[in-house]
C-alpha cells in the first residue's frame, strides 16, 4: 500500500513549524574553489562534506526528508573533465557513505534519468536503496540526471502506458504516484545556495507551495547554523495555500 501526501493545490496540507521535507539546489562549489585559486572539483569534494553535514543536522531536527539537486540534466553541458570527476565523486561517496548510512536509520533514494550513467554507478544506486529500503529516519533523496520538465514528462508517459485505453484525460491524483517523488511529501522548505534566485529545473511540480529561501552562502560554506537561519526563516512565513491572512486567523 502506497503512502498517500496531500497535494498543496488539491488539498490544504498542514505547515508544521519544522519543515518535514528540506530540498536543496547546492550551488557555489566552482566559485569557492576559484576564490581559493584551487580546480573547481575541489569545491565539489568539499561540496560532498556539506552533504554529510546536512544528513547528520536533518537527523537531529527530526527532519524527515532532505533531496539534494546534484546533477542536472543540463549538468551533462559542463567540460567533459569536469562531469567526470564529478561522475567518480558519486561512486566515492556511495562506496564510503552508504553503510554509515544504514547504521543511522538513513533511506537513500536516486531520482532521475539514470540510464546515462555508467554501469557501476548504477549498481551502486541500486545496491544502496535496496539495503536502506526499509530505513524510516531521514529519507536522502539525491537527484542524479533529474530534471524538472523530465520528471513531469516520464510521469504523463508511465500513465499513458499503464491506460492505454483511457477516454478521460489524466488528473492530478492520477499522476501524482507516477512522479519521482511520490513517496515523499512536497518540500516545505526549498533552499538555493550560492546567490542565483532560480529554480533551474529542480522538482518543478513539487515546489508549487514550498517556501523559497535563497542565500549568498556558497555551499561548501553551509552549515549547521545556516540550515538553522534558513529554518527560521521559513518558520515567520505565512504558509496561505492560496487562502487569505483572515481566514487563517478564523477560529
Ligand atoms: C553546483 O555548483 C554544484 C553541482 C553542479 C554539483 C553538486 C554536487 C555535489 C555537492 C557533490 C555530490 C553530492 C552528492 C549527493 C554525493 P557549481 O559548480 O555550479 O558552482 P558555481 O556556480 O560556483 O560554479
Amino acid at each position: 500500500m502506497i503512502k498517500r501526501f496531500l497535494s498543496s493545490t488539491a488539498e490544504i496540507p498542514d505547515a508544521p513549524p519544522m519543515p518535514r521535507h528540506v530540498a536543496i539546489i547546492m550551488d557555489g562549489n566552482g566559485r569557492w574553489a576559484k576564490k581559493r585559486l584551487m580546480p573547481r572539483v575541489t569545491g565539489h569534494a568539499k561540496g560532498v562534506e556539506r552533504v554529510r553535514d546536512m544528513v547528520e543536522a536533518c537527523i537531529k531536527r527530526e527532519i524527515g526528508y532532505l533531496t539534494l539537486f546534484a546533477f542536472s540534466s543540463e549538468n551533462w553541458r559542463r567540460p567533459q573533465d569536469e562531469v567526470s570527476h564529478l561522475m567518480e565523486l558519486f561512486v566515492m561517496a556511495l562506496e564510503r557513505e552508504v553503510d554509515k548510512m544504514h547504521r543511522n536509520g538513513v533511506r537513500l533514494r536516486v531520482v532521475g534519468d539514470l540510464g546515462r550513467f555508467d554501469a557501476r554507478l548504477r549498481e551502486l544506486i541500486e545496491q544502496g536503496e535496496a539495503l536502506t529500503s526499509d530505513n524510516a529516519r531521514l529519507t536522502l533523496t539525491v537527484c542524479a540526471n533529474y530534471g524538472g520538465r523530465w520528471d513531469i514528462l516520464q510521469a504523463v508517459n508511465a500513465w499513458r502506458r499503464d491506460h492505454p485505453d483511457a477516454s478521460e484525460p489524466v488528473d492530478e491524483p492520477g499522476l501524482a504516484p507516477y512522479l519521482s517523488m511520490h513517496y515523499a511529501p512536497e518540500p516545505d522548505l526549498f533552499i538555493r545556495t550560492g546567490g542565483e534566485q532560480r529554480i533551474s529545473n529542480f522538482l518543478l511540480w513539487q515546489l508549487a507551495y514550498s517556501e523559497l529561501y535563497f542565500t549568498d552562502t556558497l555551499w561548501p560554506d553551509f552549515n549547521a547554523a545556516a540550515l538553522d537561519r534558513a529554518i527560521v526563516s521559513y518558520q515567520k512565513r505565512e504558509r496561505r495555500f492560496g487562502r487569505t491572512s483572515e481566514q487563517l486567523a478564523a477560529p
